[in-house]
């Protein structure tokens, strides 16, 4: 698909440039307008990742508006990449200008690219390239015809076809504006003739700004070869200038990674409210219910079954997993484990094969091993527990005395009963028991029950005596004239507590 060296085996680009300056104000949002996101990258991120596969030897990223923020993200996702700033936003023009003269050796072609072009795919830009390569061009644009080519500028061709101008709308005539092909805003070039053209430009239009899409008339005023090669998909160079149009690449993005998976043998029952970012992979034969969202760096094995209403981000499902009703997060779901309804695992969690993560149940550091159980109402922080083992409901792994965190090992086929308190740290060895209700401070020796709770009282006739006349008192002396009346036990009075 991607085909970018020559016969030498440089890349065939030795640039790229991505503007990035502009203030995107249309956004309404205290964050920079490249920072925004969209299937789990950033605008500036989907533009680097496009133009990845060039190889180009160097990366230069033009910042300006909320540039300590750009480049902070920038050092994140791409820290080979050059930040160059721009001072003062004078227009697209003086950014590409501001970018070369920050590579001054650099020589050969150069690919150009606004920041705000997330449909943007690598097979579009090698595409570009390509042509740009085989017709010998000093500049080639990309173009799209469209239907609703409002607010972009316009290819003027001649009447043989020639590539002559772009022209901004706001610059255009009534004629020019019924031009359907759009520049889409990336360009292949000459260093050099770039260097020179970029250097001759005005301001000298309706914003007042230097327009980068002015060089291609300077080179055609030269004589200079230069093409339009209109991408195969047009909603490839969709551009992004405000929240709406964020929210509808977002879902143009999301059609496309839904698309991808079904083509490759998963199951998405509801692609309308299914969310898969870019950057996750979800194996043949797994199922997506409807509300699944999978995020950063989330996989899915084969056969697995993840939702309905579920997130998951930098997460694994083994094969033939299921995740139902859950929020997880850095957590690794073993093969046929099955978590949910209401689980929220956090980082760290791991769970071995067949291992049952059940409702209510939040989870953080803890290996939980092949087979075990932690089915209903606990949490379970900081621990390893074995193979086979059952928490009970409802009991709380203690981890935290307000100052650190402490660990609880429980062991194999251990059986922890419901309402226990493991307060760590503290192991409970194999095949060891714990009776409901305890708070176990000290281990538990294998094959052990430790019982850790304060033994009952009942307190004989409390409720006739306290709640004379209630309900209670009425069931309890009911109660009592049926024992008597069979001949049975006396249980109330023959109980061995008085009030005090
Ligand atoms: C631009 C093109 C237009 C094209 C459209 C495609 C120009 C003059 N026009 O219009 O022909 O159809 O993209 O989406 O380029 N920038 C800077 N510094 C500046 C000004 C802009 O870095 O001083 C950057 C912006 O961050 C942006 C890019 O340049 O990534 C284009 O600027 P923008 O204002 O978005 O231009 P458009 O009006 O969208
Ligand atoms: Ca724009």
């Amino acid at each position: 698909m991607i085909a970018q060296e020559t016969s030498a085996g440089e890349p065939a680009v030795a640039a790229v440039i991505v503007l990035a300056a502009g203030q995107g104000t249309r956004m309404r949002s205290a964050t920079p307008k490249v920072l925004h996101t969209l299937g789990g990258r950033s605008l500036l991120g989907h533009v680097l990742a496009a133009a990845a596969p060039l190889g180009a030897g160097a990366t230069v990223v033009v910042v300006g508006s909320g540039r300590s923020a750009v480049e902070e993200h920038l050092r994140a996702i791409a820290p080979a990449a050059l930040p160059v700033v721009q001072e003062e936003q004078r227009g697209s023009g003086h950014a590409a200008a501001v970018a070369l003269a920050a590579v001054p050796e650099l020589e050969g072609s150069v690919l150009i690219v606004n920041g705000d072009a997330p449909l943007l795919r690598a097979a579009t830009v090698s595409a570009l390239v390509d042509a740009h390569v085989a017709a010998g061009s000093m500049l080639t644009v990309l173009t799209a015809e469209v239907d609703e080519p409002t607010g972009l500028g316009r290819i003027v061709r001649d009447d043989s076809g020639a590539v002559r101008a772009i022209v901004e709308e706001r610059d255009a005539t009534p004629e020019q504006r019924r031009i359907r092909e759009i520049n889409a805003g990336v360009y292949v070039g000459d260093a050099a003739a770039l260097r020179r053209t970029l250097a001759q430009l005005d301001a000298d239009n309706d914003q007042g700004e230097q327009y980068v899409t002015d060089v291609l008339a300077l080179l055609v005023a030269e004589g200079a070869p230069v093409g339009g090669v209109p991408a195969a998909d047009p909603d490839d160079v969709l551009g992004c200038n405000d929240q709406r149009e964020l929210a509808a690449r977002r879902r143009l993005l999301n059609d496309r990674v839904l698309d991808d998976l079904m083509r490759a043998g998963v199951t998405v029952v509801d692609p309308r409210t299914t969310w898969v970012d870019v950057t996750a992979e979800v194996g043949p034969d797994a199922v997506l219910q409807p509300g699944t969202q999978l995020l950063g760096a989330t996989a899915i094995a084969s056969g697995a079954v993840v939702g309905p209403d579920t997130t998951l981000l930098d997460t694994e499902v083994g094969e033939r997993a299921s995740v139902v009703r859950s929020h997880c997060q850095l957590a690794v779901i073993g093969p046929e484990a099955t978590v949910g309804p209401f689980s929220y695992l956090r980082p760290g969690t791991r769970l071995s094969r067949g291992a049952k993560v059940g409702a209510f149940v939040e989870a953080k550091n803890v290996e939980v091993g092949e087979n075990s159980k932690v089915p209903h109402l606990t949490y379970v922080g900081d621990a390893t527990i074995g193979r086979g083992a059952n928490i009970g409901a409802a009991t709380v792994f203690v981890n935290y005395d307000g100052v650190a965190k402490h660990h609880t090992t429980v062991g194999d086929h251990v059986r922890i009963g419901s309402d226990t308190m493991l307060v760590a740290p503290v192991t409970v060895g194999d095949g060891a028991y714990t009776a409901a209700g305890s708070v176990i401070t000290s281990d538990v020796p294998p094959g052990a029950m430790a019982v850790a709770r304060a033994p009952q009282r009942n307190v004989a006739g409390w409720v006739r005596r306290r709640r004379a006349g209630s309900p209670a008192a009425e069931a309890a002396e009911a109660a009592q004239r049926r024992a008597e009346a069979s001949g049975g036990d006396r249980s109330e009075v023959s109980g061995a507590d008085t009030e005090q």
